[in-house]
């Protein structure tokens, strides 16, 4: 099967367990192949299979990944891809602020995972319940514990439980001399007063992810975000990147 085959049906075949798709993929002629180069070969075949093996595996399960939390994430899949990209790349440790029940975490938690990046992943999270129609929770804490477990992430991700402009203290300690290389925005609204307390702890060149940027409906979040975003963008601590569907902000700290 072709790599876009089995990148359509990762999208399109939503009713497959997360488990399955993967168990699906790794038995897929495409994974076999390299892994069969890597053991039988020699030399440069085996090489040319060690390469293949890393650059086929990674992306299909970040693809199956972002479609299976798709119900567990307010985001949508494409900035849930550029975020895995993002957490990836990522050279420090990752803070996000507003994590609801875990759908953006897991993401970037499980990229960290695979590439081997071993810094902080920590997730602030004032908890409560949730009465959003499409994604009720009685207990966002809860919730987000419960997924993270779910997803074999929660020992990789450390919640912090409270309010962003209170816990500074925390995630100074429990980044333990690391730098930010990746911050995600995704709370109250109140991105200046978030990037005023946290720059200290960020990475020049850190990876910025903001949203509510933008939104096609009714929502008086997203003004508010555009207008912080804005004032950053042109006191020149943050340039932006590009805008993902939804309205999300990805951009790079220049501070
Ligand atoms: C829009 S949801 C986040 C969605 C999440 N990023 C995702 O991938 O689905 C916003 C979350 O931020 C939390 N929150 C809002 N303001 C906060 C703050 N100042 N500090 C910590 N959490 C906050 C809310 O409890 C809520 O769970």
């Amino acid at each position: 099967m072709s790599l876009h085959r089995i990148r359509e049906q990762a999208f399109r075949d939503k009713d497959t367990p997360f488990e399955q798709a993967a168990l699906d993929i790794e038995s897929s002629a495409l994974v076999r192949l390299p892994e069969a180069l890597r053991r039988r070969t020699g030399g440069l075949l085996r090489w040319c299979g060690r390469k293949l093996d890393d650059m086929l595996r990674p992306d299909m399960r970040a693809i199956l990944l972002a479609r299976s939390v798709s119900g567990i994430s307010m985001l949508h899949i494409d900035s849930r891809l550029a975020l895995d990209q993002c957490a990836t790349k990522c050279r420090g440790a990752i803070l996000e602020i507003g994590a609801f029940v875990g759908g953006g975490t897991i993401t970037m938690a499980s990229a960290m995972k695979r590439s081997g990046n071993e810094a902080p992943v920590l997730a602030i999270e004032v908890g409560g319940s949730s009465e959003n129609p499409l994604m009720p929770s009685n207990d966002i804490i809860r919730d987000l514990k419960s997924n993270l477990d779910r997803y074999g992430v929660v020992d990789r991700v450390t919640i912090i439980e409270g309010w962003s402009n209170e816990v500074l203290g925390d995630v100074e300690r429990l980044l333990a001399g690391h730098k930010i290389g990746l911050l995600v925005i995704d709370a109250d609204g109140e991105v200046i007063r978030d990037i005023c307390i946290y720059r200290k702890v960020l990475q020049r060149g850190a990876a910025i992810v903001i949203d509510d940027y933008a939104s096609n409906e009714p929502n008086i979040k997203s003004p508010v975000v555009r207008a912080a975003v804005e004032k950053l963008v042109s006191d020149g601590l943050l340039r932006k990147t590009k805008i993902l569907p939804w309205g999300t902000w990805f951009g790079t700290y220049r501070g």
